[in-house]
């Protein structure tokens, strides 16, 4: 039998992880970051705007070198992200993916695609703001996602978000960040917040800090 390409184990996993990828698309107006006026996200609800492959292996990886157990998304989308974390939390013995979503048909349809890989039991998706979802996550989070949205003029909605979840990482815990926004890699690169930073070569450029203090 051949050995999977990646670090999962799991084929029902590893197939729901194929078939989002093989059914990844980018709508013809460029998407979000490249119309100002056509920025709410309930124009993309069928639109996954994930993470890659390389960086949700990654993910697996640190969550079972960290022996996570809480892990936090902003935001979920489709679920592509959430099923390398709740894979990780499942195979770490237990744990919770807490994701945050605003659209409805999203939350959905991740909560789908989580039970297709049976992975139900491991996430759960709140709908609705990140900037009120994530306000309390019930302890100190092992992993945070910050793959968000472009916001409007002022502070990114991934710095807003990394401000409320920051003080809710445990030392050690571990925090990666898709979109490289400017105000947010100021802030993870700043030593006064906390986190050494490390841009890693992956998507074109993927932050990845760990709260030091
Ligand atoms: C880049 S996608 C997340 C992709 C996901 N991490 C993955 O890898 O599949 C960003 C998501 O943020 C959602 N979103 C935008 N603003 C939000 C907000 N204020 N609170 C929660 N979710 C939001 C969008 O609907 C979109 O699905």
């Amino acid at each position: 039998m051949s050995q999977p390409a990646g670090p999962i184990l799991d084929s029902r996993v590893n197939s729901v992880i194929a078939r989002m990828q093989a059914a990844r698309n980018y709508p013809s107006n460029g998407g979000p970051r490249r119309n100002r006026e056509a920025r709410d996200p309930n124009l993309y609800a069928e639109y996954g705007f994930s993470i890659y492959p390389e960086q949700g292996d990654l993910i697996y990886l640190l969550c079972r070198a960290q022996r996570a157990t809480r892990v936090v998304e902003f935001a979920t989308s489709l679920g592509f992200s959430t099923l390398y974390f709740a894979a990780a939390v499942r195979d770490n013995g237990g744990g919770i993916v807490i994701g945050s979503e605003l659209v409805p048909q999203k939350v959905q349809a991740a909560r789908r695609n989580l039970a297709d890989a049976g992975l139900a039991d491991y996430a759960q998706i709140r709908q609705g703001d990140a900037r009120e979802t994530l306000r309390d996550l019930g302890g100190p989070a092992d992993f945070v996602l910050i793959d968000g949205w472009p916001g409007d003029d002022g502070p990114s909605l991934a710095l807003q978000v990394m401000r409320i979840v920051a003080p809710q990482v445990r030392t050690g815990g571990l925090v990666m960040n898709d979109n490289a926004e400017d105000d947010y890699l100021e802030y993870v690169r700043n030593p006064a917040n906390g986190f050494r930073s490390l841009s890693l070569p992956l998507k074109g450029g993927t932050e990845l800090s760990v709260k030091v203090a």
